[in-house]
């Protein structure tokens, strides 16, 4: 909120949130527009409820003609400007529509997650979220979430579905996401998030998008089956089934990777371990145990199930790929 104190160019605002991140079943990939950052695809996601990221944002009145100092920290080291240009671009343009004395401002934020960032588990969408939610916080603009998922959709496209807790979707091409069922609809919902590899990602999932959508002849398929992936498995998740929601999940994230691995040069965001835990997965179901596993942009591999299998499946992992952590999440609630 902000304090008219004792800041003698006006006023300094302070503002704070954490948010959880959100994992896709069905995946979206691809850029429609690049620079509104509008989806080509639908995606259908989970609010990762063990996991979070937390961010302090502090705003200062500038003077015209003063260089806007904006500085974004996380985990106490500096970020590249260029990658949040935009959204505070998106956000100063909202502001000044709702509060036009507040136009000329700089702002400065501190983040960090409990779980690696830019691994492949998701911290964009948390990260975007809780700068959207700690930015309005600071200025005191009272966004509505619409406005909030939008503004988190300029820095990604996932962070739109972070707004909302539970189950989420974010339609082919639109601005906003929107909550399907909230977190405790379905409570046995369950997923393991395994940390295979450390270290961030060889490319970033927005220059992979773009890579794949200039050079990967099975993009506009991919783009055209998920449209048809996506109604499917909305069906399955108002049913709560996942013996049809699974293979459903499966076909969404091994269809993405195969226009992936199509682009030129070609994506791979896989790791020999990551290919070892699809293959103990496939093992499991074999065996009778409804674990149906997914893949981002990196080398981690994550588990949906339910929560009376959660227990056997980890103990599984452990024994075979010892050393590698994992946790367990239930769907998670909206940023606060
Ligand atoms: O929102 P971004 O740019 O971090 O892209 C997310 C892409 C995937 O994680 C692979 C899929 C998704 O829908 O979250």
């Amino acid at each position: 909120m902000i304090n008219e104190g004792n800041d003698r160019r006006g006023f300094s605002g302070y503002g704070h949130s954490a948010a959880h991140p959100s994992l896709a079943l069905i995946k979206y990939w691809g850029k429609a527009d690049s620079v509104e950052n509008l989806p080509a695809t639908p995606s259908l996601a989970v609010t990762l409820g063990g996991l979070k990221t937390e961010t302090s944002v502090w705003i200062s009145r500038s003077t015209i003609g003063e260089i806007r100092a904006d500085a974004v920290f996380i985990d106490g080291v500096l970020q590249e400007k260029k990658r949040f240009k935009p959204f505070f671009r998106e956000f100063r343009k909202l502001i000044g529509k709702k509060m036009p004395g507040l136009d000329v401002f700089s702002i400065k934020a501190e983040s960090s997650s409990d779980f690696p960032a830019s691994a492949g588990l998701a911290s964009s969408s948390s990260g975007f979220a809780a700068l959207a939610c700690a930015c309005n916080d600071a200025a005191g603009a009272d966004l509505t979430r619409e406005e909030l998922s939008a503004l988190a959709r300029i820095g990604s496209a996932s962070a739109a579905r972070s707004l909302y807790g539970g189950f989420t979707s974010l339609g082919k091409e639109k601005k906003h996401a929107m909550q399907l069922f909230n977190e405790n609809w379905w409570p046995e919902f369950r997923i393991i998030i395994l940390e295979l590899e450390k270290g961030p990602k060889e490319i970033s999932s927005r220059q992979a998008m773009e890579q794949t959508r200039l050079t990967s002849p099975y993009y506009n398929a991919w783009v055209n089956d998920s449209v048809v992936l996506m109604s499917e498995a909305e069906a399955a998740l108002r049913d709560k089934n996942l013996e049809i929601l699974g293979p459903i999940i499966r076909k969404s994230y091994l269809r993405m990777f195969a226009t992936m691995f199509a682009a030129d040069p070609p994506v791979i965001y896989w790791k020999p371990v990551s290919l070892g835990v699809i293959r103990l997965c496939e093992k499991m179901r074999a065996e009778g145990f409804p674990v149906w596993e997914t893949m981002d942009a990196g080398p981690q591999v994550k588990i949906f199930c339910t929560e009376n299998e959660a227990g056997k499946i980890i103990s599984r992992i452990e024994t075979e790929f010892p050393g590698v952590r994992t946790r367990v999440c239930a769907p998670g609630s909206a940023p606060v």
